[in-house]
């Protein structure tokens, strides 16, 4: 019987954490949780959640996923604990390592994350920073196993703002050998750090593809995401932002330059006719709901696989 791996690094803050073989190994996990074939019991460890930043499915699934696990949430909102008060990182990972034994944290700064796995003494695991949204990744590319059964010859065309979500997609499509194509406009590209570990990972340098042009990179892919053009803590660059991605809506003409079997991806929230038409969005094209349940059955590998 299939069992959880222990991984070979301690944490989670990236994409680039995992190996091939170990995100293959945790998106056959996912589908074992999800069909019920696997049951594993974590005997009441617990999972400390900290969001400096709102959320619904990551805090959820995480609940749920530690749930089935027979393990504990323990939600630390930042602002009833000492956290908010400015408790140093150092502090609060030391104290928190000796209560917990793991710890999903969603921040601004991916700096402030490094610091908490610099000083826990258990698992770290990205819940989303401004530089990567890694866990989300790894319930797309479940999403996409799902749909085409294997990897070969999948396309999958971004077209949005180049922020976390995106360059979670574009690490863990690399490991994956995925051509990831990305349509952004001008300056709002990937970080580029992100695209040069990407062309190092890549046997064929081909297959990751960063435009300006959505309608080019559409062009016969087989999956469509987008997500927010203004991210969290964006909020003030909203009506700049709203302008620069004129142009960059997935709506029913960039859809009908797409693969006739393609399906559409969003991470949520979604701002309907910002960056998807609602027409879209509610289209037979839509996997977005089976993406947003596939968070669950991800973490719940993720976790058994770091608690191992
Ligand atoms: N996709 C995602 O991370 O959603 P939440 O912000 O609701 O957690
Ligand atoms: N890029 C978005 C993702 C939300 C899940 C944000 O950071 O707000």
């Amino acid at each position: 019987m299939l069992k959880p791996n222990k991984l070979a690094k301690n944490n989670f803050l990236s994409s680039l954490d995992l190996s091939t073989n170990e995100i293959i190994h945790i998106l056959e996990l996912s589908k074992n949780f999800k069909n019920k074939k696997l049951n594993i019991d974590l005997n009441n460890k617990a999972l400390g959640l900290i969001f400096d930043k709102s959320s619904t499915r990551t805090r959820v699934s995480f609940q749920v996923a530690m749930s089935r696990l027979g393990g504990i949430t323990i939600d630390l909102n930042p602002t009833t604990s000492q956290i908010g008060r400015g408790e140093p990182i150092k502090d609060t990972a030391r104290v928190l390592s000796r209560y917990c034994d793991v710890i999903a944290i969603r921040t601004f700064n991916h700096s402030d994350l490094e610091e908490y796995a610099k000083w826990s003494t258990k698992p770290v695991i990205n819940a989303l920073t401004d530089l990567e949204h890694p866990c989300q990744a790894l319930a797309d590319f479940l999403s996409i196993q799902e749909e085409f059964n294997d990897f070969k010859d999948v396309v999958l065309t971004f077209i949005g703002d180049g922020n976390n979500v995106a360059n979670s997609l574009i690490l863990c499509g690399a490991l994956l050998g995925v051509e990831v194509r990305i349509a952004c406009p001008k300056g709002y590209e990937p970080n580029t750090s992100v695209i040069n570990k990407a062309y190092e990972i890549y046997k064929n340098k081909n297959l990751l593809k960063i435009s300006n042009d959505p309608s080019k990179a559409v062009l016969g892919a087989n999956v469509l995401y987008t997500d927010v053009w203004s991210s969290m803590g964006e909020e003030n660059q909203k009506a700049e932002k709203d302008k620069a991605f004129e142009g960059f809506t997935i709506d029913s003409d960039l859809v009908n330059k797409a693969d006739k079997d393609a399906i559409i991806l969003h991470c949520l929230p979604a701002y309907r006719s910002k960056e998807i038409t609602d027409e879209v969005f509610e289209s037979k094209k839509n996997r977005i709901f089976d993406q947003a349940e596939n968070r669950l059955h991800a973490q719940q590998a993720l976790l058994s696989c770091l608690l191992s």
